[in-house]
Formats: structure tokens, C-alpha cells, sequence
């Protein structure tokens, strides 16, 4: 960034409060020679609102094009192609006049019934960290700022704007503020939002142990924090914790409160010209970015970026089963007798509800797009399900049963429709109507070659569609150009390699967080700590219908030679990946990390890095895959600090997180521990810590000894007491000098 004249002590005290909070529902103010600059949504395509404005997704915006939500961009896991559709973000917004867009959002899936899931990643925090770098730096590439949304903690739309999400402190470093972190410090975001909820009972806006603690003083981030639509409650209290912006426009209200509590001595005058100097560098850099030589005009953007929102939706497409019907798999189909059937396929489903929804530039239809890949072919279509309260679901149900028994293969479209999950509410079960699993299950009766196609937002339960469909490809939200891609796959003009972002459970009942959802009484407490998604499936050993990870092809690939190196930086994952089928395909190479034995509560396997790579028919090739030593690392609450343990790590590749082809063995050194023993350590923490040990075994001398004499282990008595209890517990032979001594010495023979 180029360092722009100092302007905070240029400034009066109104103009730096003016500065700190919108000019209009999208702009901040201009002050000075500071000018006005335009915020808009994100995250899947440029809302850019030129009439009425609003945060819900109301009112009309520019012609933009509409990627695939994160809910399937996501299922790609290929950061080079995020990139890319966050570069052509990037263009379109420059196009449209916008110098920040309102994404990504990495907030972890916690459970699936959350309304937004749509625009989340993944219930992985690195899947959702690395994307979600992929996404800023594409965005920022092309001089637009990006704002990495929701921070934090905000996994459920009930209440969204008063709950507090009651997180332990682990749970928040591993599991909720990982992705963030990993964006923060690997892509620069210029801006943060900060969300509407409260964590641990203070709102985000004013917390100051995130904003500024976490985010600024250990992350680095020397960006602006800018208020989610309407999140700010207590503007001062806000400047104070590290909050920059506060948008939209309070109508100056804000404004005055800031000079009103400066004046009384109730505000820091540098909270207040910080805040307005780091808007003043932000709205300098990206009207600076505007001017330069590159200009972008969406005239020229509209066929490519709708050809690339068809490529990613390709990639994104997750083939969830494939049998075989006479000898051959269903999938991919040779033009036929079709019948197409469900509302989606001439009225497709392709993104979510709320502050996202974008005006395409076009519009794919997937029935259209089958047509003419099944050119000289007969396709009809059947509606299947009502779609009004008039309908006649029998009569329609029965013209598509007849319909696909005349077909040589029926296409069955089955999703949620809009209103069934959306921004601003949840959901409170994840079934498919009623009315298309009897349409199913009446159409897979009469026609043995039946596909099913799926479009939905947040996960939907699919146990029964698995059972009966003999072929299944989950779309997701595919974005304006998922029509075309849903035919592409379907003939086979592309090779499906898209994999789960989210775990499909069997049952609502069985997900991590079902009893803990949505808030009650004005809080959310995060029960299942770090065990979300796959995480808990694993440790619970739960039957799931789909796992996280998965995805088929219309290959097959065979994985060998897998080796494994520990160096300072963390792992060096190699293997050999050999495409056994003789069509081209793009494998994704999960790598997992288990530590046995782990002195802290862990999941069986998370995961620590991924690879795709795509093969000819035929071809091995050997992959290299780095894994970051900080992802092998656990949050310690005690020392408030990450640590890796030393010791054996178990490290499994394979295709999904319960298809681990190869598991190798490596042993890594361990973080020198920074805390020190004090009177409150146990004898338990101190006979751990293999410098210590010695020592106190030999001070605790019999008493570590005579176990078999006790009838018990006296050794494992003994270890949940606090050292400093042996005062009152030996009778006398240990004085509290003894004891300081004796800390001093342990805490001396650690290296
Ligand atoms: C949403 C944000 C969005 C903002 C502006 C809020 O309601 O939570 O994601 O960026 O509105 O539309």
C-alpha cells in the first residue's frame, strides 16, 4: 500500500468521527481530501444497488454475473480456480464503481439448519481459510478490497442480531477463528466485518479482546474494521474495542456520540484518529486503484465470466453415486428418450436468499442445456410436485411416473425452494419436501435408470434418496451458468471431481450441535467444542449417509508410495496418485493427522492439506503435499498458546475423510513448553513433562513406589493433585519453602 499523506491530525475531531461511519446505505463520507468510496455485496457476484438500497436482497440491482455460491464453489477444493472468480469479482466490480466487496464468508457450518450455510465454505476451517485466501487475493488483485465476513462466531441467523455464541476458548481458536486467521494473515484483506452477535456476551463491535487483541496485535491485520449492516449498538464503545466503520449511515448520530465522549474525556482522542486514518488509507488506495491504467467494462466481462461461472460450476458438481445398470455405470448418459422432470429444471435453483442475491447477466436452464446435448433425442418435461397450492399433486405426480416408465432414463430434479432457507432465518429440520421423496419414490419403481440432480443451500437429509436413487449429483447453488454445467456433467462433456464441503448426516438428530440449536434465552452454547462436522461424526463413530471429502468420478484413481518427512516447517506428504480408468479426471488427494495419545481432547483425524490433479486415463504422477506445522498444532488454553505436541502423528491420505487409502507414521518435535510450574500444577501436569519427571519421582519417593501395597495405582491418585497440596498432605515433611524450592528446581531442569 502506498502510504498516503497523515491525515488524522489534519482533521478536526468532527471530521474523524464523520469519517467513521457512512456517507449513505453503500458509501462513506468524503472529508477533506479523503474521498466517498463504495462498499456493496459479495460474495458471489457484484450487487452493485444504483436505485432503492437495502441488506436483505430486496430491492433491484446492476446486471452481475452470479457465481456459484461459496456452498459449491467450495465443493471444487481448487484454490486456483477460487482465485480466479475472485480476480473476475474483482473486474466487475471495478466495472460497476465498487472499491470494496462485501466477502468472503468463512464462518464454519456448525450445523446444517443455519440459513447462510449458503454462503459459508465449509464445516472445515482449513478448507474454509485456504478458499477463503484464494477468494481476497483473486478480489484484491484487481485493486479492489475484499471484506472477510462474519467475524466471528456467527454460525446460526436465529437471533442473529443479540445472541451471544458461548464459545470456550479452544473451540474459538481451532474451530472459529482458524479460517479467519489463515485469511488474515496469508491474503491481507483490506477490510474485516465484524458480525452482529455477541461472543461470550459482548457483541462483536465492541469486543476488544477480538477486534484488536486477536485480530490486530497477534494476526497483524492493519486493515479496516468495518460493522456488519446495522451491527452497532454503542458507537463509542465500539471505536473503543477497534472498530473503524460503522455502516451504513447512522445519520450522524454516531458521529456526535464519538465527539461527545471525546469532549467529556470518555473516549481516547487516538481511538478516534486511528479509526479515521486507516479510512483514510483505505478509501485513498482503492480510489487510487480505480485510476489506474486498466479499465474494466462489463460489456467485455459478460461472456467470459459466464463462461468461467460455467467451468467452476462443472468443477463443483459432486457425483454422489453412480451404479451400474447392465454392466455400465448410469452416469454419464448417452443421449436418449429423456424424460426431465421437477420444477427446477426449466426454473432452476441456483443461489440463496438475502444481502447475496445477485441479478444474473443470464441465465442457464438446465432443461434447455439437456435438450441440446441430447440433440435427435426425445426429452420431455413433467412438473412432478406442485408448485402451487392449486395443483393437483397426484394428477402431476402421476403424468411423471408414466412419463419416466416410457423414458429410457428420467432425470429428477429435487432441492429447496427459496423460502425454505434463507439470510436472516434458519431452518428447523433438514428433510426434502415430503412431495418429492413419493415422486421419487414412485418414479425409481417404473424407471430402474433414474438420476437424481439436487439443489439446495444447506445440506438436506439424504438417507432415503441414496437408497432409491441409483445415481445422485449434488449441484448445491450452482450460479447462473449451473444449467449448462448440470448438463455437462450429465453427458459427460466434463468428468465430475467436485467433493463434500459438509458431512451428510444420516439424521438431523445425529449432528453435532442438534441440542445446542438455535439459541435459547439469548445464547448459543457451543457444546460439542471443537468436534463440528466430520470431527464429531468420527469421534462418535456415527454412520453418515455421505462423508465429508466425498465425491466420485467417472474414473477411478489408485493411490500408492506414500511417504512422509517432518521438518521445521511442518510435513512433506508424497505419494503416487494413478488414474486406473481411461478417461481424463481430477482427483482431490485429502491428507488427515491423527496424534494418539494427544494430552488434550482430540478429534480421531482433521484435516491438514489437500491436492488436486487431474490424470489421462492411464497416467501416475507423484504429488507432493505440504502440511503447515500450525495445523498440526492445539490451542492451550493454560499457556494461551498454540503448541504442537512432540511425538508420533499418524498422517492417512485418501479420497474422503472415510476413504483413507494409506496411512504412514512421523514422529515431530515438539514446542518447548512455555509455562512454567506453579503451585497450582499437578503432579499429574509435572510427571508429563519428560525433563521434569525425574526429579519428582525421586522427591515423591515411596509414595511412587508402594502401589501394589495400596490395592490401587498410587501413581494415578496421585496425579490430580495440585503440587502445592503435599504441604497439607505430608505430614509435615514438605514446608512451603521446601515446596517453592522444589518448583524452582523443576521448572530449572526444563530446556
Ligand atoms: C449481512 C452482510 C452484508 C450486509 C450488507 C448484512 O445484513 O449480514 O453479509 O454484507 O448486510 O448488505
Amino acid at each position: 500500500m502506498t502510504d498516503p499523506l497523515v491525515h488524522a491530525p489534519t482533521l478536526t475531531l468532527i471530521q474523524q468521527a464523520a469519517l467513521g461511519s457512512g456517507a449513505s446505505f453503500w458509501t462513506t463520507e468524503a472529508v477533506g481530501d479523503v474521498p466517498s468510496i463504495l462498499l456493496t455485496d459479495g460474495p458471489h457476484g457484484v450487487r452493485r444497488q444504483s436505485g432503492a438500497s437495502d441488506h436483505l436482497g430486496i430491492g433491484g440491482s446492476e446486471p452481475a454475473t452470479c457465481f456459484p455460491p461459496a456452498v459449491a464453489l467450495s465443493q471444487t477444493w481448487d484454490p486456483d480456480l477460487v482465485e480466479r472468480v475472485g480476480a473476475a469479482l474483482g473486474a466487475e466490480s471495478r466495472a460497476l464503481g465498487v472499491h470494496v466487496l462485501l466477502g468472503p464468508g468463512v464462518n464454519i457450518k456448525r450445523d446444517p439448519r443455519c440459513g447462510r450455510n449458503f454462503e459459508y465454505f465449509s464445516e472445515d476451517p482449513l478448507l474454509s481459510g485456504v478458499l477463503g485466501a484464494s477468494w481476497v487475493r483473486g478480489v484484491q488483485s484487481r485493486g479492489v478490497g475484499a471484506s472477510l465476513k462474519h467475524f466471528a462466531a456467527n454460525n446460526s441467523e436465529h437471533d442473529r442480531m443479540r445472541a451471544s455464541s458461548d464459545v470456550d476458548d479452544r473451540t474459538l481458536r481451532e474451530i472459529y477463528l482458524r479460517a479467519f486467521e489463515h485469511v488474515v494473515r496469508e491474503a491481507a484483506p483490506w477490510t474485516v466485518m465484524c458480525s452482529y452477535n455477541r461472543i461470550n456476551g459482548v457483541y462483536s463491535s465492541e469486543n476488544a479482546w477480538l477486534l484488536t487483541e486477536v485480530l490486530r496485535d497477534e494476526w497483524g491485520f492493519d486493515g479496516v474494521v468495518v460493522s456488519d449492516w446495522g451491527a452497532v449498538r454503542d458507537r463509542v464503545a465500539a471505536v473503543a474495542a477497534g472498530l473503524d466503520l460503522e455502516m451504513p449511515s447512522s445519520g450522524g448520530f454516531g458521529d456526535a456520540e464519538v465527539v461527545a465522549a471525546v469532549t467529556a474525556g470518555a473516549l481516547e482522542a487516538d481511538a478516534v484518529a486511528t479509526a479515521a486514518e486507516r479510512i483514510a488509507r483505505l478509501a485513498l488506495r482503492a480510489q487510487e486503484n480505480h485510476h489506474t491504467t486498466d479499465t474494466f467494462d462489463m460489456s467485455d466481462l459478460v461472456d467470459t465470466h459466464h463462461r468461467l461461472a460455467r467451468e467452476v460450476a462443472g468443477q463443483a458438481v459432486v457425483l454422489l453415486k453412480n451404479d451400474l445398470r447392465d454392466g455400465a455405470p448410469i452416469l454419464p448418459l448417452a443421449p436418449s428418450r429423456l424424460a426431465v422432470i421437477g420444477p427446477f429444471a426449466p426454473a432452476p435453483r441456483y443461489q440463496g436468499g438475502g444481502s447475496s442475491h445477485v441479478n444474473p447477466t443470464r441465465l442457464d436452464v438446465p432443461l434447455d442445456e439437456i435438450l441440446a446435448r441430447n440433440a435427435g433425442h426425445q426429452v420431455t418435461h413433467f412438473q412432478g410436485v406442485p408448485t402451487d397450492p392449486d395443483d393437483d399433486a397426484n394428477a402431476l405426480r402421476a403424468a411423471a411416473v408414466r412419463g419416466a416408465a416410457e423414458a429410457e432414463t428420467a432425470v429428477l430434479f429435487l432441492g429447496l425452494t427459496p423460502e425454505e432457507e434463507s439470510e436472516g432465518y434458519d431452518r428447523e429440520h433438514i428433510d426434502l419436501p415430503p412431495t418429492q421423496l413419493a415422486l421419487l419414490r414412485a418414479v425409481v419403481e417404473v424407471q430402474p435408470r433414474t438420476v437424481v440432480v439436487l439443489s439446495h443451500g444447506g445440506v438436506v437429509r439424504l438417507d432415503t434418496v441414496a437408497q432409491l436413487a441409483p445415481a445422485i449429483l449434488d449441484g448445491a447453488l450452482l450460479g447462473q451458468a449451473g444449467g449448462g454445467a448440470i448438463a455437462d456433467v450429465l453427458f459427460g462433456a466434463v468428468n465430475p471431481s467436485g467433493r463434500l464441503a459438509e458431512t451428510v448426516p444420516a439424521r438431523l438428530e445425529d449432528c453435532p450441535a442438534y441440542l445446542n440449536f438455535p439459541s435459547e434465552n439469548g445464547h448459543t452454547v457451543y457444546g460439542e467444542r471443537i468436534f463440528t462436522g466430520y470431527r464429531w461424526y468420527d469421534a462418535r463413530d456415527l454412520d453418515v449417509t455421505f462423508p465429508f471429502g466425498h465425491g466420485l468420478s467417472y474414473t477411478a484413481f489408485a493411490y500408492s508410495d506414500l511417504d512422509v518427512d517432518a521438518g521445521p516447517a511442518g510435513l512433506t506428504v508424497r505419494l503416487a496418485v494413478s488414474n486406473v480408468g481411461s478417461r481424463s479426471g481430477r482427483e482431490v488427494v485429502q491428507v488427515y493427522a491423527s496424534k494418539p495419545n494427544s494430552q488434550v481432547g482430540r478429534p480421531p483425524r482433521w484435516l491438514v492439506g489437500f491436492a488436486g490433479l487431474t490424470l489421462d486415463g492411464g497416467e501416475r504422477r507423484s504429488v507432493e503435499i505440504p502440511v503447515r506445522r500450525a495445523d498440526l498444532a492445539f490451542w492451550s488454553v493454560g499457556g494461551g498458546q498454540w503448541v504442537v505436541e512432540a511425538g508420533d502423528y499418524t498422517v492417512s491420505v485418501g479420497a474422503s475423510s472415510r476413504d483413507l487409502r494409506l496411512q504412514a507414521t512421523v514422529t515431530v518435535t515438539g514446542d518447548a513448553p512455555r509455562t512454567v510450574f506453579t503451585r497450582e500444577s499437578t503432579l499429574g501436569e509435572i510427571l508429563a513433562d519428560p525433563a521434569a519427571a525425574p526429579l519428582l519421582f525421586e522427591t515423591l519417593g515411596p509414595a511412587a513406589q508402594n502401589a501394589p501395597a495400596m490395592g490401587t495405582d498410587m501413581l494415578r491418585m496421585l496425579e490430580s493433585v495440585p503440587i502445592e497440596r503435599m504441604i497439607a498432605l505430608s505430614g509435615g515433611r514438605v514446608s512451603p519453602e521446601r515446596l517453592d524450592d522444589l518448583l524452582a528446581a523443576l521448572n530449572a531442569v526444563r530446556p
